[in-house]
């Protein structure tokens, strides 16, 4: 694929006021999330769950593209049609999960290494043969008592690189994520000063494996307070923090940055994105977008709570989830559209 190509695509899935749905949770994550629900943990509960998200009509109204799990992107419908076609049928484009997670890091208590780049060419090679079109990444890092480590930014930093190198080779677009948690006590100011921190060594070590910035997205977190902080600042105060430290850390040529939501309530997701939008869009040099996963679905998963009767309404809150995130990136979201819809 020509380099041409992957800055097209790169563009495509920020353009539109669109953003991204992450349905990648790996099996485990999906598991622990079905056993809240009670909801049983089987390939056949997965599968139904995921021909729910992707036959949600007008979802491709709202939503660019899918980023899909290895066990998802070969997976049909019951009858029988891949998931990957009705993705592509709905205008959406396909992506892929590629990272095997988080470890324990040696020599680092506390901390975690994403692996995942042994063998990654060829994996990545088979899936564009299946029709991805771009990939995802997640690296973690964690605020706490004496963490992060350098050795453990720069170590998680120079994987995202590696992997986002071999992306491009390949002609998948890919998203670089390094997640800043919203675990502990930290404040804002805490998290704003590592995430910084964390972005511009992301960049450097783009820069030293070669990385095509315009080919690329950034999937970084909102520079939020601590869940166990005190002080819980402003949504104001949350956009002003995140556009600032993005200014500082994102080079202009990146062509855009969709957020993680981590943990926030689906509504507040939406009313920060929202009011970054209102505040600073005509004045940045990239599309700010979302790439949420508990954001867009957590409520259509508690509405279906496994049971084909509560399908449709699972769908209707999906969708409403994807238009609320699109209304966002335009700075229209409020209140009123969160209770009836547009
Ligand atoms: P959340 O929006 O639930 O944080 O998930 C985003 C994601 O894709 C994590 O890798």
């Amino acid at each position: 694929m020509k380099l041409q190509d992957l800055i097209a695509n790169a563009k495509m899935l920020v353009a539109d006021n669109k953003g991204l749905l992450a349905m990648d949770e790996s099996n485990p994550t999906c598991n622990k999330r079905f056993a809240k629900l009670g909801i049983p943990q089987t390939e056949e509960a997965r599968r139904s769950y995921r021909e729910l998200i992707v036959t949600t009509t007008g979802l491709g109204e709202s939503i660019s593209g899918a980023i899909l799990y290895d066990e998802t992107i070969r997976q049909q419908k019951k009858d029988g049609t891949p998931f990957i076609k009705i993705i592509i049928d709905a205008g959406i484009i396909p992506g892929i999960k590629v990272d095997t997670g988080a470890k324990s890091m040696a020599g680092h208590p506390g901390e975690k290494i994403t692996e995942g780049l042994d063998g990654l060419r060829e994996r990545l090679k088979e899936y564009f043969k299946m029709g991805a079109r771009f990939a995802k990444w997640r690296a973690v890092i964690a605020i706490g008592d004496g963490i992060p480590s350098q050795g453990c930014i720069e170590a998680n930093a120079h994987a995202l690189a590696r992997y986002a190198a071999l992306c491009q080779e390949v002609g998948l677009v890919p998203i670089v994520e390094p997640e800043v948690l919203m675990d502990g006590y930290h404040t804002l100011e805490k998290c704003s000063e590592v995430t910084e921190k964390v972005l511009r060594t992301v960049f450097n070590q783009l820069y030293t494996q070669r990385v095509t910035l315009e080919g690329m997205i950034l999937k970084p977190n909102m520079i939020l307070p601590g869940l166990k902080c005190p002080r819980q600042e402003t949504v104001d105060e949350v956009a002003d923090a995140t556009v600032k430290c993005l200014l500082r850390s994102v080079p202009a040529s990146v062509p855009g940055i969709a957020f993680l939501s981590g943990g926030q309530s689906a509504e507040l997701a939406s009313a920060r994105l929202n009011e970054m939008s209102v505040r600073f869009k005509s004045r940045l040099p990239w599309a700010l977008t979302f790439s949420f996963s508990r954001a867009i679905q957590q409520p259509a998963l508690e509405i279906w709570q496994g049971e084909e009767s509560n399908l449709l309404a699972a769908q209707q809150a999906l969708y409403h989830r994807a238009m609320c995130n699109r209304a966002a990136r335009r700075g229209e979201y409020n209140s009123l559209i969160e209770r009836k819809g547009i």
